[in-house]
């Protein structure tokens, strides 16, 4: 069928809110199209997130697409565009009506670039859900139906690993396990509900110790795994822990799923520290803060824990009952924050399909 049967002339839009997330059980290292080394566990956030719309109208030069018009945050970007070009010619297996459009992206994000917030989970995400809402629309099924969230989960995956988890609210799983029926290496599921309240809402705030670009890209990261003398060791640790954190979950034990938190937050950086070339991800202040967390919680008894990406900033999570009790350590980190900068989220419910403007 020609694309013009399909898509009027004033074409086709989608609009999606898509926010980040942390993960708990770290994702590190990759093979094949972006496929995980072992299943990876996180948190959807809530106030950090992307809202991308895409405008698909038929090309004059159908089977040859798609052409793209990228805009970050109102600006025409040829770096950025030239990877979601290439992005979307490696989906047009699975998204055909790609090869007829010419397409147009708008995207921007809610947090500053430089707030240490995954951008490309939320980013990917929010690209993926507007293309597959549109192929759904194309194809004549529900949009906003089980299966259509499943293939953004798959197709986010190929955008950038960690971003197929962000398709869900809540604790997602991304890669195949004994203990999550349904899960897969292609994309996440989320988990059931016996696991998503075990602790209340869970509280992020984001300690930024350093806003600056990352030593290590994500992509050269995963890369330094292949090869990594202790690699085998570490991907059958993450599914222990994955399966001790869901225990953690499952029974409300705070303190079985903070020392799981913290053991994968240090056991990714350990990975880095012991690569070929190493890196020092970590501060002098991302120390110092984790030291003062181990004593506040020693002091006061508080559920409250970290975790951390491949840089030096830190999440501390902890349950919203918490809050009154964890706000003076926040107060008290201040002085090891980059312009005593923190930014505190919490746990979220996922994407959201927007009314296009
Ligand atoms: C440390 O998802 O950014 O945040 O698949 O190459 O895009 P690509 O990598 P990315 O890796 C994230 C790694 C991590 C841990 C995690 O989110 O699980």
């Amino acid at each position: 069928m020609s694309i013009t049967a399909v898509i009027p002339a004033e074409g086709l839009m989608s609009c999606w809110k898509s926010p980040s997330n942390i993960a708990l059980i770290k994702y590190w290292g990759k093979h094949g199209q972006q496929l995980p080394r072992n299943a990876s566990l996180s948190i959807t956030l809530n106030q950090a997130y992307t809202v991308t719309r895409v405008r698909a109208v038929p090309s004059a030069d159908p089977g040859n697409g798609p052409n793209l018009t990228f805009r970050f945050e109102g600006e025409l970007q040829t770096a950025f565009a030239t990877r979601i070009g290439e992005f979307l010619r490696s989906v047009t297996p699975w998204l055909e009506f790609l090869k007829d459009v010419d397409l147009s992206v708008e995207t921007g994000n809610n947090f500053p670039h430089s707030a240490g917030i995954a951008s490309s989970a939320s980013g990917m995400s929010a690209l993926a859900l507007c293309l597959c809402s549109l192929d759904a629309r194309i194809r004549g099924v529900e949009e906003e139906d089980p299966e259509t969230f499943r293939k953004a989960s798959f197709i986010a995956r190929i955008g950038s690993g960690s971003a197929c988890r962000s398709v869900y609210g809540g604790f997602t799983v991304w890669g195949e396990h004994t203990d999550v029926p349904g899960s897969s290496d292609e994309y996440a599921v989320p988990l059931e509900n016996e696991y998503q309240s075990a602790f209340g809402v869970l509280h992020d705030s984001i300690l930024i110790v350093d806003p600056g670009t990352k030593k290590v890209s994500s992509r050269a990261g995963h890369g330094l795994m292949n090869g990594h003398p202790y690699a085998a060791l570490r991907f059958e640790e993450a599914g222990k822990n994955l399966s001790k954190l869901m225990k953690a979950l499952e029974s409300g034990d705070w303190d079985l799923f903070a020392r799981i938190t913290e053991h994968e937050a240090l056991s990714l950086h350990a990975m880095m520290l012991t690569s070929d070339p190493w890196f020092v991800l970590m501060h002098p202040n991302t120390l110092r803060i984790i030291e003062e967390i181990k004593n506040f919680r020693k002091q006061t008894g508080a559920k409250v824990c970290f975790t951390l990406d491949a840089g030096p900033n830190i999440h501390l999570i902890y349950p919203a009952a918490e809050l009154e009790l964890v706000v003076p350590l926040l107060k008290s980190l201040e002085p090891f924050c980059h312009n005593g900068q923190q930014i505190h989220d919490t746990i979220g419910e996922g994407p959201v399909k927007l009314t296009c403007r």
